[in-house]
């Protein structure tokens, strides 16, 4: 009766990809999991309207329910894990679940990178907690790295491959010879990609991550909004291979650095070069390296996508509830958005970094010059520059492709020259821009500032 009493029921709303696999695990390894904590914990609900999933896993059809209000109202259940996905019936779920008493366990990355704040402040005020260790990175624990592991520092930057759907269509694309549609539709047959692909290949997916994780990370409000996106959708299959030619690999890039009392928020098609920690990243596999003024620079690498490795963040925040963590770190630290200071380190508008530039120009006397004198004038330094000779295969066979890679120089001035540089008669369409990134240096800022 006293075990009764003190069990922790726990109820999944939404039994889809993800849902059915926490389900899955949670009933088929609950002894062994039961054994890691002090607090018994039983999986009593799983909440859908249709059970077709989690049939043909063989889940106890005893714990299905199509009535989310009865387990609202249902004091056995301590815990709801919300995987429905989206913002609209996804935010009724925790926001009723919160109001009831319920901690709430979800992945939803696009609700939190929307009202993560005023769900926050809900659970808050009710008393209870909201984890979303799976919302950012898939199995990775780079959640409870913030808001624990590197609690001693003060986050200088940090980097991300959070998106394994892009991640597995720009390795397919770079090391197989996949076309971008064939990899996407593979991404999506494997369970990494979001329900709408869009909102992966848009960068928009990888945007709500880094919206999450720079909110921890430096310990403010995250206005969404605040983020520059640019994803892998009009990216050209040739500059992915120009660039491993000048030794760079392409990579969709979470980035975040503090820089001149604020911090940039972007997600975008990067080149990093080959022998950078991320490089090797390839797949659905995510990764996140975070610059602390302590420890330097950490790496967290694991799969990013997909029902088991997503289930493994949702069942260890659903364990951390159950045995009382989760609850000290909520109501012990101070770093949580909802909290926060919203007027700390203001997003910086023009980032600072490398560049690679592809003109598409005739091939004439002088051409290089004109480009040249253009980016001098806006005090951009060039690094390299390579002329490739012209492509008869190419859709532009009369073009030849100028590629100039730069020092650091100010995002908006580099922009404004390319605006200029093709407005030269003799360049044939619009130049692309894709940033270069270069290992951030250890302890960059020696003073300590909040
Ligand atoms: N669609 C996401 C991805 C799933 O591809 O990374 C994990 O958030």
């Amino acid at each position: 009766m006293a075990e009764s009493q003190n069990m922790q029921g726990i109820a999944i709303v939404g039994c889809g990809i993800v849902g059915s696999s926490v389900a899955k695990i949670l009933s088929r390894d609950h002894s062994m999991l039961q054994a890691r904590v002090t607090t018994s914990f039983s999986l009593v609900k799983i909440v859908d309207i249709n059970f077709d999933r989690a049939k043909s896993l063989g889940l106890d059809e005893t714990l299905f329910e199509k009535n989310l209000e009865s387990v609202l109202k249902n004091p056995s259940i301590h815990c709801v894990v919300e995987l429905v996905g989206g913002t609209t019936f996804a935010k009724e779920v925790i926001e009723r679940s919160l109001n009831a008493g319920k901690h709430v366990v979800t992945a939803n990355k696009a609700l939190l990178a929307h009202h993560g704040n005023e769900l926050l402040a809900l659970a808050r005020k009710n008393n209870v907690v909201l984890a979303f260790e799976a919302s950012c990175a898939g199995g990775i624990p780079v959640i409870r790295a913030l808001y624990d592991g590197l609690l001693a520092n003060r986050i200088d930057a940090l980097f991300g491959i959070v998106n394994g759907t892009c991640n597995y269509i720009l390795t397919q694309m770079t090391l197989h010879g996949k076309t971008y549609e064939t990899a996407l539709s593979e991404a999506q047959k494997k369970g990494f990609a979001e329900a709408d692909p869009t909102l992966d290949v848009s960068g928009g997916d990888s945007a709500h991550k880094l919206a999450i994780l720079a909110a921890l990370a430096f310990g403010q409000k995250i206005n969404l909004d605040a983020v520059d996106v640019t994803g892998i959708d009009q990216l050209e299959l040739c500059d992915v291979m120009y660039g491993m030619d000048l030794g760079y690999v392409m990579k969709l890039l979470a980035i975040s650095i503090r820089q001149d009392g604020g911090i940039t928020l972007a997600v975008k098609p990067s080149f990093i070069s080959r022998e950078h920690p991320l490089a090797w990243v390839s797949g659905p596999f995510n990764a996140v390296s975070i610059y602390g003024h302590a420890t330097g620079h950490t790496m967290y690498y694991g799969r990013g996508a997909g029902g088991d490795p997503t289930a493994s963040a949702v069942i260890s925040d659903i364990l951390s509830v159950v045995n009382g963590s989760a609850r000290a770190s909520f109501f012990g630290c101070t770093i949580w958005p909802d909290i926060a200071d919203a007027s700390r380190a203001m997003p910086v508008s023009e980032p600072v970094s490398r560049f690679y530039i592809r003109v598409m120009a005739s091939d004439e006397p002088g051409v290089l010059a004109g480009i040249a004198s253009i980016l001098a004038k806006y005090g951009i330094s060039i690094s390299s520059v390579l002329q490739k000779e012209k492509d008869p295969d190419a859709d532009m066979p009369e073009a030849v492709p100028v590629l100039i890679t730069t020092y650091p120089a100010r995002q908006n001035s580099v922009l404004e020259a390319i605006r200029e540089v093709d407005e030269l008669a003799v360049v044939q369409s619009k130049s692309v821009c894709i940033n270069i990134i270069d290992e951030h240096p250890e302890w960059k800022h020696h003073k300590t500032q909040s």
